[in-house]
């Protein structure tokens, strides 16, 4: 077999794998008459004349089934022989650009099935409670309402904003991303802009709203650009979410957290009024793509088939009215105001007793329940870890306190090494892969003073809540330790930004939105199904209502660029790894911020903030989201369900982990330095004398 045969054979197993996973089909090793095509799916950017006019030379079509957004085809043929000879001269084979396809760099992987699947239609079901309005406004409105918005876009240069996936302006209210709410004290000059009054005024008539909305966000979309999927914050804003679509159609993608997906046409001059459920509960977002998948009866040509449609550019106009009390509509998961007495309680602890408390149920509950997602996101050590367990000599003794899944625990073949974790499932992890470990809390390390010969501690101490107990876990490494030897601490630090560098827990969202890999763990409710030229994402939405992220990453976690801080103290560069498994959270609430503000305005220490992923830390003590995923298989289809952990953390300032180290005697610190957005510190035991 040669190296191209061997690839071809990868690829295709590969989307076997993917089809039987997706559409729960499988492909039959027997010839007939059916073809599955993996890249020649809409999603590639190949279209249905693209694959008829390859596929129809080798025989007589008998239908060619695509389904919006997937990287597949369905090809059946009147016969037998037609499907053989497609599948040998094409199976493995990429096509010439722009001669046989017009997207570049496609290679197409061919397996036989016993029949094709039905072809689905998208626009004809609407997720409960969403009001679809086509044509609610003539063209010349729609001529005002963008003419309007260009001398906005002209005059108001300074309050426009353009956000990284489009353009943006707010009226009424200023829209706050982040918390994604309103400032009701700080209403904004001017209002709704009369140009709306004759649509509000027919929504209000004709009895669509029965209050009248008071805020305003006028959004412009680039073809390419869009908005990632999400729930409006359910606290700041009235049920009824109004969206006024002009000058280009794009397709909505509604998304229930049981899976379901309903995508929606949204046609110029159309309105939509989100309530109830589809306001409520199901995400909506717009998938950042150049072209759009509509039924081709809708445009022209035959039935049923699906086919690309270019988008242009796309202006929304978004009503909102903003609520005073807190919301109580029927879905307490997804309501930040009935969820907030809970959340509300979680407080930087105050005794000993407290902060035991806090960790035992947002550190150690949390590593348990997650420890095998966790795992899977921790394969690549980190080289300056590494770079300390390879310097020690050869029969030394290392303990990894806080060894998680004991991906250091192998790395130096030359020493012996015994790991602990808090954690008994991740010690069972350890254990399966063959290390020496056991499972014991970091703060009481059942080992005796001075037993060891080296200890690394990564990413273990800023789980402690106070700063005793900071202290104490890094005592306690301290006295395993034999005199004379090091022991190497990571801890995740505040400064996530050093000297205009950012760390790769803040670049994720970037790598993502340009389809990079990331290095750092991402949530990973997306996958991607079959190579090809332009990658390709599948997307499976959890339940998240804050909505999931954009576009895949994968779980390397080391690509780095590290550079030392001296002992001296400067920073490094960073491409750093982190903490975190979210990809862009952008309706995060921060729990703790947002009940201030409602409440009394002063902003109490005291309360754990929920931080929002992939931001600049705002303080030391908080709550890192952790969505976990849960596979399961409903009607054929893997849905990627995600439940939501908080994990605590102190983030540590720059000099903080030294100052702490300085507070231990007989100690000294042989070297601290910035590595991947953590501080870290290489600590000798001093000889007792
Ligand atoms: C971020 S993980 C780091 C794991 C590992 N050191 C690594 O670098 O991949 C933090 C680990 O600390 C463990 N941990 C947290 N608090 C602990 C405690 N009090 N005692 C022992 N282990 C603890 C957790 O169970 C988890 O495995
Ligand atoms: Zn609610």
């Amino acid at each position: 077999m040669t190296k191209a045969e061997r690839k071809a054979l990868r690829k295709q197993v590969k989307s076997k794998h993917t089809l039987l996973k997706h559409e729960g089909i499988e492909t039959s090793s027997t010839p007939s008459k059916h073809l599955f095509v993996a890249n020649a799916g809409l999603g590639n950017g190949v279209s249905r004349d693209d694959v008829d006019s390859i596929f129809n030379w080798f025989g007589e079509i008998a239908d060619i089934v695509m389904l919006p957004e997937k990287p597949y085809a369905f090809v059946e043929y009147t016969s037998v022989d037609a499907a053989v000879a497609a599948c040998q001269a094409m199976h493995g084979r990429k096509l010439k650009c722009p001669e046989e396809i017009s997207t570049p760099g496609i290679t197409f992987y061919i397996s036989f099935m016993e029949k094709v699947p039905p072809p689905i239609s998208i626009g004809s079901a609407l997720p409960p409670g969403l009001i679809y309005l086509e044509e609610f406004i003539i063209e010349e409105e729609e001529q005002d309402f963008l003419e309007f918005f260009k001398t906005q876009d002209a005059d108001c240069a300074d309050t426009q904003k353009t956000l990284k996936h489009r353009k943006v302006k707010h009226y009424g209210f200023e829209f706050i991303y982040g918390p994604n709410n309103v400032d009701l004290e700080k209403p904004l000059e001017g209002g709704i802009p009369t140009v709306c009054d004759g649509l509000l005024d027919k929504l209000m008539a004709k009895g669509y709203i029965q209050q009248r909305p008071d805020q305003l966000t006028i959004n412009q979309y680039e073809p390419g650009q869009g908005i990632p999927p999400h729930v409006d914050t359910h606290s700041p804003f009235e049920d009824g979410l109004i969206s006024l679509s002009l000058g280009s159609q794009a397709v909505m993608d509604f998304r229930h957290p049981d899976g379901r997906h309903l995508p929606v046409v949204l046609q110029p001059r159309s309105v939509i009024i989100m309530t109830g459920e589809s306001r409520y509960l199901w995400t909506h977002g717009i998938t950042p793509r150049k072209a759009d998948v509509v039924s081709a009866s809708s445009t022209e040509g035959s039935q049923d088939s699906l086919t690309l449609v270019s988008r242009g550019v796309r202006t929304s106009f978004t009503f909102r009215k903003t609520r005073s009390g807190p919301c109580q509509c029927k879905f307490p998961e997804q309501c930040d105001s009935q969820k907030k007495s809970s959340q509300e309680n979680i407080l930087l602890p105050k005794s000993e007793q407290e902060a035991a408390q806090l960790e035992n149920k947002h550190v150690h509950e949390v590593y348990e329940e997650i420890a095998g997602h966790f795992s899977g996101t921790r394969h690549t050590p980190w080289p300056r870890v590494v770079e300390f367990l390879t310097s020690l000599p050869d029969g030394a003794l290392l303990a990894d306190i806080g060894c998680g899944n004991g991906k250091y625990l192998g790395i130096n073949k030359n020493i012996f090494s015994i790991g602990c974790d808090r954690s008994f499932n991740l010690v069972k992890i350890c254990e399966e892969r063959g290390h020496e470990v056991f499972v014991c809390d970091a703060l009481s390390v059942p080992l005796r003073d001075g037993v060891v010969d080296a200890c690394i501690s990564i990413a273990v101490v800023h789980h402690m809540s106070t700063q005793e107990r900071r202290q104490h876990a890094i005592q306690e490494v301290l006295r395993v330790l034999h005199p004379g030897g090091k022991a190497l601490f990571y801890v995740w630090a505040l400064e996530q930004e050093l000297h205009k560098v950012k760390s790769n827990y803040l670049k994720e969202i970037k790598m993502k939105q340009r389809g990079q890999q990331s290095d750092s763990e991402v949530e990973n409710n997306e996958t991607v199904v079959v190579e090809n030229g332009s990658q390709v994402v599948q997307k499976v939405s959890g339940p998240d209502t804050q909505g999931v992220g954009t576009l895949a990453g994968c779980c390397q976690e080391n690509r780095s660029q590290t550079s030392t801080k001296t002992a001296a103290g400067q920073e490094s560069r960073d491409s750093s790894v982190n903490e975190s498994n979210s990809s862009e959270k952008p309706h995060q609430v921060k729990v703790g911020e947002m009940n201030c503000r409602t409440e009394s305005g002063a902003i109490s220490q005291k309360i754990l903030v929920v931080h929002v992923n992939r931001t600049k830390f705002e303080q030391p003590d908080l709550l890192v989201p952790w969505h976990l995923k849960e596979k399961e298989k409903r009607d054929q289809t893997t849905v990627g369900d995600s439940k939501l952990f908080h994990r605590y953390y102190h983030v540590f300032e720059e000099g903080e982990l030294e100052v702490l180290c300085q507070k231990i005697p007989k100690v000294r610190i042989v070297e601290s330095y910035y590595d991947k957005g953590n501080w870290c510190a290489i600590l000798m035991k001093e000889n007792d004398a």
